[in-house]
């Protein structure tokens, strides 16, 4: 087990603290798992640590890129030089500016953004580069409140307005008008320390996960799709940090597990492109749709092993005070039809 710790990343829907009850029901005989809906990172990172061949997929242009940085990356971070690189030079009118100022940021911010994105084009690798962006990623969610790009910039400036803050929710937030170098720097060493080797070949992936199932194999997959009826509009929360990276607008992905009239056939769809894995691990809770024995259900259509462990779990929802009270379910499915190859 590798003593590294997991840096602050702040994805919603993260399973950062049900990690070490997840990976511990990973089987004795399994070496490999793959982290299909990676998300932040939070399981790969937890099976990275305990020695197991991680694979990470995210249909999400900046998760793989988390992924990229913490999973497959061995030995790459950012040094002095580099950030020498990343800071130097003057802001600029670019995509940011044009696209987005006063939208989420405000324009001065929108051109050091945009300056960022070019210098980070000069690092001299590819790790680099993801770090970087990484790191960026880390700051524009520290000065967002609510840690999403999809609210209004009326409430953005409201929220980001220190006395308004304090008289109504009796804190500043002054880290929402700390600069983006700021952010980055105070987060640098954790992530540069997070970066380790487990001595295996770890690999990032960037498509949709239906395209990329048949393709791979694991002895464990695990699934932690947006739960669907809850607040899960992952391209809402961060497709900016997507156009930021590409520098152009982009439209959802599909197959986003949204809408529960197609909740049920993804699932099913999702189930029946099991066949090369020994084990499923799919992570549910009892707020969201579709129910318990409805998943049963469906899963058992292509095995009959199935176990459902259950543990009491709050998430925080941000933007809300308060917290909501779930069981989450772990399906844990011996693939009953599974061929080693
Ligand atoms: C609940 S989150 C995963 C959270 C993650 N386990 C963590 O700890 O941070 C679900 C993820 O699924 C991704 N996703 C949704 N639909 C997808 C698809 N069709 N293919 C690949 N990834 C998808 C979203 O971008 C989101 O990051």
């Amino acid at each position: 087990m590798h003593n590294k710790r997991y840096p602050k990343v702040n994805y919603i829907g993260n399973k950062e603290k049900l990690a070490d009850w997840i990976c511990d029901y990973f089987p004795k005989d399994a070496e490999s798992v793959f982290d299909a809906f990676c998300g932040g990172s939070s399981i790969g990172y937890e099976a990275k640590k305990r020695g197991f061949r991680v694979l990470s997929n995210d249909v999400l242009k900046i998760n793989y890129f988390l992924a990229k940085s913490l999973i497959q990356n061995k030995t790459q971070t950012l040094d002095a030089n580099d950030l020498e690189i990343l800071f130097s030079s003057k802001p600029f009118k670019g995509f940011m500016y044009k696209n987005y100022g006063e939208v989420f940021f405000f324009k001065e911010e929108c051109m050091e953004l945009d300056l960022y994105r070019k210098n980070i084009e000069k690092l001299s690798c590819e790790y680099k580069k993801t770090i970087a962006f990484t790191l960026i990623r880390r700051a524009m969610i520290r000065k967002m409140p609510y840690s999403r790009f999809n609210l209004n910039w009326d409430k953005i400036k409201q929220l980001r307005d220190e006395e308004y803050s304090y008289e109504k929710y009796k804190r500043k937030r002054a880290y929402h008008n700390e600069s983006f170098k700021s952010h980055f720097l105070q987060n640098l060493d954790a992530y540069n320390a997070a970066v380790f080797d487990n001595a295996k070949e770890n690999i990032a992936y960037n498509e949709d996960v239906f395209e990329l199932l048949p393709k791979l194999h694991a002895d464990v997959i695990y699934l932690d799709p947006p739960y669907t009826g809850t607040m899960n509009n992952y391209h809402g929360f961060y497709s900016l940090v997507d156009e930021y990276i590409a520098s152009k607008k982009l439209k959802p992905f599909d197959n986003n597990f949204r809408e529960k009239k197609s909740a049920l056939e993804l699932f099913d769809k999702l189930f029946s492109n099991l066949s090369n894995y020994k084990y499923w691990f799919l992570s549910y809770n009892n707020n969201s749709y579709p129910s318990k024995e409805d998943l049963i259900e469906i899963i058992s259509k292509y095995s009959k092993n199935i176990q459902v462990i259950e543990k009491p779990h709050n998430y925080q929802i941000t933007g809300k005070d308060k917290k909501s009270t779930n069981t989450e379910y772990l399906f844990i499915v011996k693939n009953e039809n599974y061929k080693a190859l």
